[in-house]
């Protein structure tokens, strides 16, 4: 089986704090769920008259009179209305109920992947996290509809019946009631069992979405390298866990349902035993005898549906557990109280170590570095050397473990995260693109309120206009998923383009040209040399020649830096840098 997505420690609270909480959520609807209890209520008053009016129909069968006649039969009508309305009731707005808290839920636990840190994603799969919002929701909204639909109504009617056989023959029903703490043992064991199988069926389901999703998004390797094989495998294993754990579920559900009626039955038949014993019977009639019998037998259902709600309720309590541990984890710590409006844009490094989430090595040491306002520094070095690590850390999207980086003098905690990221333009190693139109792929988020002229602009500048206006519906035109439908230079120039059109003070560049021509990199990389005019700019490079006229160029090794000063200097000095232009060059040649 795959890793589970625990990316956190699930809290151990109890039950009971889980309900309160839950209880939170239909709060606000409380009008609903009264209706609906309401509902039940009558409901399960009906169930247990119709037992009751019985004794009155074998009365008046015996001695019919006029009177009785009239009565009998609206009695009949009206209960059955009663328990028709009730049951409307009862269970409409009980999924209205549920059906708003799923909602409630799935808003809450998307908006928390909004504000969850950059390590909770490193460290979960990503169907694991889909699945929490369209299965496990789901499963609290069950178990919330069936504890109040079975257990209101057929608790209830349990209820009702046992007053209809109490005030027929108290002795009786006393007796009855011994058998009760038998089948509490049994639910106790069979509730047990269905959490720890709940979690199981949750947890797979993960996988299964997991696996699925890696094969959509990946097809085209998976075809390449044959790993048909490999992901079927990995997909029937995972699927057929849920299977196993799932028919474990079903086993012990419909197990235990004859074993309670059996106990039920047992209850039944030692009751008729007694009756007939003189000494238990009194002065009961015909007709109070089939009341008592009719009640204790139509008890059966409800029972056993109140047994089978259990499964549903543990289900949902299992998987309450784990959303609210995710509603619980901490947020991106933003602690920060300065706003950062007006950006001079000094940034310094200043001893920076930094270790990613459950790696023990460190991938910077140490690393300082002071870029003036204005400056471009370029940061070269070889794969793995911890570049984008460095540009990750300027957004706060990873806190260093030791030392600290200042923007204006300022360490970069101290500002509000928006207000940090307002003044932050990033293209990134890795485009992302949504699947949207090119439009608003470069007007994203708080740029959309772009008008088409900044966008032609942008484009124009990153050499997009060219191919947006190529194709037919120009910059309407949908890319796709991540922007499948573009080639990766394209993607990039329309990354370039979204954080053109940001115009922030800080620019972060990360390999932002390198899926581009020799020819189209020359004339962006003059658009963005004007860019980076009067702006704070880190850029990344493997491909020097881009990143010749860089203020400062800071060679990295292993995290730490190696060499820095201009393009001549370095050369001059003849170390790191001079070996990798003159590979560089000689590739050229
Ligand atoms: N999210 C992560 N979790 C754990 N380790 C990571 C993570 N991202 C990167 N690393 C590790 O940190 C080191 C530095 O990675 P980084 O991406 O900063 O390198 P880079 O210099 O940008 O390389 P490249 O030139 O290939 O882009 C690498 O050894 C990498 O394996
Ligand atoms: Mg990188």
């Amino acid at each position: 089986m795959i890793k589970g997505a625990q990316a956190l420690p699930q809290k151990d609270d109890t039950n009971w704090q889980l309900y309160r909480r839950l209880f939170v959520y239909v709060k606000p609807l409380k009008f609903f769920f009264a209706l609906s209890v309401f509902g039940n209520i009558v409901y399960a008053g009906a169930s247990a008259g119709m037992v009751q009016a019985l004794e009155y129909v074998i009365e008046v069968v015996e001695s019919p009179t006029d009177e009785s006649r009239l009565l009998l039969p609206a009695l009949i009508l009206a209960l059955f209305a009663m328990r028709g309305i009730g049951g409307f009731l009862g269970g409409y707005y009980i999924a209205y109920v549920g059906r708003n808290v799923v909602h409630t839920m799935r808003v809450e636990i998307f908006d928390s992947y909004l504000k969850l840190p950059t390590a909770f994603f490193d460290n979960s799969s990503s169907g694991h996290l889909i699945s929490r919002i369209t299965y496990n929701v789901e499963q609290v909204t069950s178990a919330i509809s069936d504890a109040v639909t079975v257990t209101v109504r057929e608790g209830l009617t349990v209820i009702g019946l046992l007053a209809v056989m109490f005030f027929a023959n108290w002795k009786l029903t006393l007796i009855f009631l011994c058998l009760g703490p038998i089948i509490g043992l049994v639910i106790r064991y069979v509730s047990k069992r269905f959490r720890k199988l709940s979690k199981r069926i949750m947890n797979s389901v993960g996988d299964v979405t997991h696996v699925t999703q890696e094969i959509v998004t990946g097809y085209k390797v998976v075809r390449i390298f044959g790993g048909e094989a490999y992901e079927q495998k990995r997909f029937f294993t995972s699927s057929q866990y849920n299977l196993v754990q799932s028919l474990k579920m079903e086993f012990t559900k419909m197990i235990s349902t004859p074993i309670i009626q059996l106990l039920v039955a047992c209850s039944i038949s030692i009751l008729i035993w007694l009756a007939l014993a003189p000494g238990v019977r009194g002065d009961m009639t015909g007709a109070t005898f089939v009341v008592i019998i009719t009640a204790a037998s139509t008890m059966a259902k409800p029972i056993r549906q109140l047994t089978q709600v259990n499964e549903k309720i543990q289900r949902g309590v299992a998987a309450a557990r784990d959303l609210f541990t995710v509603l619980d984890a901490p947020p991106e710590e933003d602690r920060g109280t300065r706003p950062l409006a007006e950006v001079n844009g000094e940034l310094v490094f200043d001893q920076v170590s930094f270790k990613y989430h459950g790696s023990e090595s460190a991938v910077l040491k140490d690393f300082s570095l002071r870029i003036a306002p204005g400056e471009t520094v370029a940061l070269v070095g070889r794969s793995g050397s911890g570049k984008s690590t460095v540009a990750n850390l300027v957004p706060r999207f990873y806190e260093p473990v030791s030392g600290e980086i200042r923007l204006d003098d300022v360490a970069l905690s101290e500002y509000t995260l928006r207000s940090l990221r307002d003044q932050i333009a990033i293209v990134t190693q890795h485009v992302t693109l949504f699947n949207d139109t090119i439009a608003n792929n470069i007007a994203y988020g708080s740029l959309d309120g772009a008008n088409r002229e900044e966008l032609i602009d942008v484009a124009r500048k990153a050499n997009a206009l060219e191919f947006i206006e190529a194709k037919d519906q120009g910059f309407d035109t949908e890319v796709g998923d991540n922007g499948i439908s573009l080639s990766g230079g394209q993607r990039q120039r329309l990354a370039i383009s979204r954080a053109l059109l940001k115009d922030a003070p800080l620019l972060i560049l990360d390999e932002a040209t390198s899926a581009l021509d020799n020819e189209s990199e020359k004339v962006i990389q003059k658009e963005l040399d004007k860019l980076m005019e009067g702006r704070t700019t880190l850029v990344i490079a493997h491909r020097l020649s881009t990143i010749e006229n860089a203020d400062k160029i800071v060679v990295m090794d292993e995290g730490s830096i190696v060499e820095q000063g201009t393009h001549t200097q370095l050369l001059a000095l003849e170390g790191e840098y001079a070996k990798l232009y003159n590979i560089a060059l000689e590739d050229s040649h």
